[in-house]
């Protein structure tokens, strides 16, 4: 049952349950936003919900429970040092959300509506926002196809809601493998929409990964099993040993904010030569002077162990690399606000 939100209902964080050691976790907030769509009346205006105890009413025959009609976003609000809310770069996710939605032949919510919504949750859950030092506070939109329907066709009713809760800093590891009988993505299959089923895909292959002592597998493509594509959830960049920053080109990829973002932060702050560009795993193994991962929830973390048929390779010198923290310091301080953002990444939400 869905409530909607008036600010009252908001309880003190410590009775909510105000967690000082945050992790990576789901945690309901004060409150969230919700809007459905038909394709006879379009979209609804949406609204605010009480977060707390909300629970989604879908029929057992709604088209995401076993056609996996459903993506998704993930972005952060930060506090800054200033005490100032603000997101990065939200029009990208919303952008990312449209061309997502429109590969599952959902319904695009437009850029607007995307807005409004993030903009909302964060305003309504303000307290929860945690200071630089103690987390951020994640925010997750999420589109799903709610009909009820049998054969295979697109859902004519859908859900847009977005909910966030607080996080804190990402505990990442340094060690990858490549597992030689798990691809992620296929050529021109799903692999550059945030859908739901990228990531069911990609369950067993993590796990295996975790139980080797890794932090996650490192997927390469299908066609060849020969070109680095990404994490189950992060973006990989190698730094060649003549100085050259490279990243997989875009196609079976997600097309990560982040790593546009470093890219961009590369050339542009430290006049580095960036490419995007097929990067054969033999060439990362015999070539790379640093490699690491970037998303939103890791920011950027350095690779220092890569596990290929086998056998662990050292990448540079086995430390996490110079270039790596230059390029993570950018992009938090940027995030921040507290480097020059020509760009106009980040977005201040008044609350
Ligand atoms: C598969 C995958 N690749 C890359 C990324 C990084 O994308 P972004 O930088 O937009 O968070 C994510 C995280 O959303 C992801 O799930």
């Amino acid at each position: 049952m869905l409530k909607p939100f008036t600010p009252d209902s908001a309880l003190p964080p410590q009775e909510a349950g105000w967690d000082e050691n945050l992790r990576f976790a789901y945690s309901e907030g004060d409150a969230f936003w919700l809007t459905r769509w038909t394709a006879k009346d379009g979209w609804e205006p949406g609204r605010l919900y009480e977060h707390r105890g909300a629970r989604l009413e879908l029929s057992p025959g709604a088209a995401v429970l076993y056609y996996g009609e459903g993506v998704f976003e993930g972005l952060k609000a930060y506090r800054t040092r200033a005490g100032k809310i603000v997101l990065f770069r939200p029009r990208d996710n919303a952008l990312r959300l449209r061309a997502s939605a429109a590969r599952l032949a959902l319904p695009a919510p437009p850029v607007e509506m995307f807005m409004e919504a993030v903009t909302a949750v964060v305003r309504a859950n303000a307290r929860w926002v945690p200071v630089p030092e103690k987390g951020s506070f994640y925010l997750r939109p999420v589109l799903i196809g709610t009909e009820a329907i049998l054969g295979v066709r697109p859902a004519e009713e859908c859900l847009f809601y977005v909910f966030g809760c607080p996080v804190g800093p990402y505990m990442g590891g340094e060690k990858v493998i490549v597992l030689s009988a798990a691809h992620r993505s296929a050529p021109y299959g799903t692999g550059a929409a945030k859908a739901a089923g990228n990531y069911a895909g990609c369950l067993r292959p993590q796990k295996i990964a975790k139980e080797m002592g890794y932090v996650d597998a490192l997927y390469l493509d299908a066609r060849e099993d020969r070109y680095i594509e990404e994490l189950t959830g992060a973006n990989v960049f190698a730094i060649l040993r003549d100085g050259t920053l490279v990243t997989p080109a875009l196609g079976s990829i997600l097309p990560g904010i982040t790593r546009e973002s470093v890219l961009t932060i590369a050339r542009e702050v430290f006049g580095w030569l960036a490419v995007e560009r097929k990067l054969a795993i033999d060439e990362v193994l015999a070539d790379a002077a640093e490699a690491f991962y970037v998303g939103t929830a890791a920011a950027l973390f350095p690779v220092t162990v890569i596990n290929y048929k086998g056998k662990d390779y050292i990448i540079g010198d086995g430390q996490p690399g110079p270039r790596a923290k230059m390029l993570r310091q950018a992009l938090v301080e940027i995030q921040l606000q507290e480097r020059p953002d020509p760009w106009g990444w980040v977005v201040e939400v008044p609350v």
